[in-house]
């Protein structure tokens, strides 16, 4: 392919989607929020009222998806049919349930086409748990981008403090490590590094440190 793709995948909270961000904006590329639409689809899911265990009903959700992503400048507004839930994909509740759907894999296979379009020229940041391994294996550059639960928890807790949610931060650990087990071992598409990713512990570094590391591996 001639369009560049670079994936950044890894467990929740290890600041994917910020480097991904600040990575796509340095280069000029467009960006792939995956999470986004594992997310979305538990929310439209919950709001037409549809059960959960169905995988059948939940991948009919997934392929019927109604997704506008409205950037602008620094800022992407999520529309789902309509509806800003820019903000309501975030909830807590949604990330639990985005990581049960995103364990079907009807789920899966509904959303790759949908994924694989947004590699555009002149280039592609893709965020997510599979970009490297199954939707874009033939990425040129490949990175997994990890910290330890402790670490992760702690951001997700200063995060939601700015935002004035009252948190737990042992119920955070316990939350991303349920998650982290969910995304590892389940059999479609689970969370691993590419074999040929390049992986990078943001445990102790910053983001400016981080952000630069992926610039040079880039280059
Ligand atoms: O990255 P984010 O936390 O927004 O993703 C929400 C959930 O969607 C993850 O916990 C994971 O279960 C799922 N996901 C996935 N594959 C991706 C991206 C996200 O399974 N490529």
């Amino acid at each position: 392919e001639s369009v560049v793709v670079i994936t950044i995948d890894g467990p929740s909270g290890a600041g994917k989607g910020t480097l991904s961000q600040l990575v796509a904006k340095r280069l000029g590329y467009h960006l792939l929020d995956s999470g986004a639409l594992y997310r979305l689809v538990a929310l439209s899911a919950y709001k037409l009222n549809v059960n959960l265990q169905d995988e059948q009903a939940v991948a009919d959700v997934a392929s019927k998806l109604d997704v506008k992503f409205d950037v602008t400048g620094d800022t992407t507004k999520i529309f789902l049919a309509g509806e800003n839930v820019t903000d309501a994909i975030r909830q807590e509740a949604v990330s639990m349930n985005a990581s049960v759907v995103a364990a079907y894999p009807k789920v899966r296979a509904a959303l790759l086409q949908r994924q694989k379009d947004f590699a555009q020229a002149p280039g592609l940041v893709a965020d997510g748990r599979d970009m490297g391994t199954t939707v874009f294996p033939q990425a040129q550059v490949k990175v997994f981008l990890t910290a330890s639960a402790e670490a992760r928890a702690e951001r997700r807790f200063k995060q939601l403090q700015q935002k004035g949610v009252a948190v737990n931060m042992e119920e955070l650990v316990k939350d991303i490590k349920a998650r982290d087990d969910r995304d590892t071992q389940r059999a479609t598409s689970p969370l691993k590094p590419a074999d040929d990713a390049v992986i990078l512990d943001s445990t102790s570094l910053t983001i400016e440190q981080v952000l630069n590391a992926i610039l040079a591996y880039v280059r």
